[in-house]
């Protein structure tokens, strides 16, 4: 069932699992303790995604929030990102082997490969009843040097999970975007035979 909350902002155009609409980025997070087996269940998630050659490139180095390690990739947000990560569970880095391990190849999927199974890991979130947000706003060269990223990867995108809070929790100009957003139409990004050929959709 899409939650009564998403149903507000968004309305799918075709039928779909309402797993796919209830994922949505927020930023406000009570300051849950997540456990290993409900973080480590994402990650297997993530590990089940389709790659290129089977090559897996996706790594992921994370931080439980009281941990040693969280003040490390804490540091590496930008401020705009700092202001509402604080109270989330846990912070990933995501990053992406650049070659095949059978030939040592440069491998051109590594990002798409990467990308899909950070986003098995972000619906797997939602049916452990938590939210993920990821981030582009942090500092990706800091990061390889502080947590030791071999040259052989790319950095891709840091991830915070924790358990949705209420917007109450977050600074005026971040409340009001704390709500379910919306999509393109589909005409708008699909395309039959050829670019450009528009397709008579809903
Ligand atoms: C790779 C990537 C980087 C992002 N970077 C940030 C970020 O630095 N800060 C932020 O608040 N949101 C960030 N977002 C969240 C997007 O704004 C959000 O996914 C998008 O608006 C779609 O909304 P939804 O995830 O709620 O469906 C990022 C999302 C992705 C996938």
């Amino acid at each position: 069932m899409i939650d009564p909350e998403v149903q507000k902002t968004r309305k799918p155009t075709y039928e779909i699992n309402p797993l796919f609409v209830n994922r949505w980025s927020s930023r406000s997070f009570e300051s849950y303790e997540i456990k290993d087996k409900e973080l480590f269940a994402l990650f297997e998630a993530a590990r089940w995604a389709p790659s290129s050659f089977n090559n897996q490139p996706w790594r992921f180095i994370y931080a439980k929030r009281g941990s040693a390690h969280w003040d490390s990739l804490f540091e590496l947000l930008d401020d705009y990102n700092k202001q509402w990560c604080s109270d989330a569970s846990a912070l990933m880095v995501v990053i992406a082997k650049k070659t095949f391990d059978h030939n040592n190849e440069p491998m051109p999927t590594n990002q798409f490969d990467t990308g899909s199974a950070w986003e098995n890991l972000a619906l797997q979130a939602v049916t452990q009843g938590l939210a993920t947000h990821a981030m582009a706003g942090f500092d990706h060269k800091k990061a390889r040097k502080n947590l030791g990223v071999p040259d052989e990867y790319d950095v891709m995108a840091m991830v915070v999970v924790g358990k949705r809070g209420s917007k109450e929790r977050l600074p005026p100009s971040l409340k009001e975007r704390e709500i379910p957003n919306g999509r393109k139409p589909l005409s708008e990004i699909v395309m039959e035979g050829k670019f450009g050929n528009k397709v008579n959709m809903k």
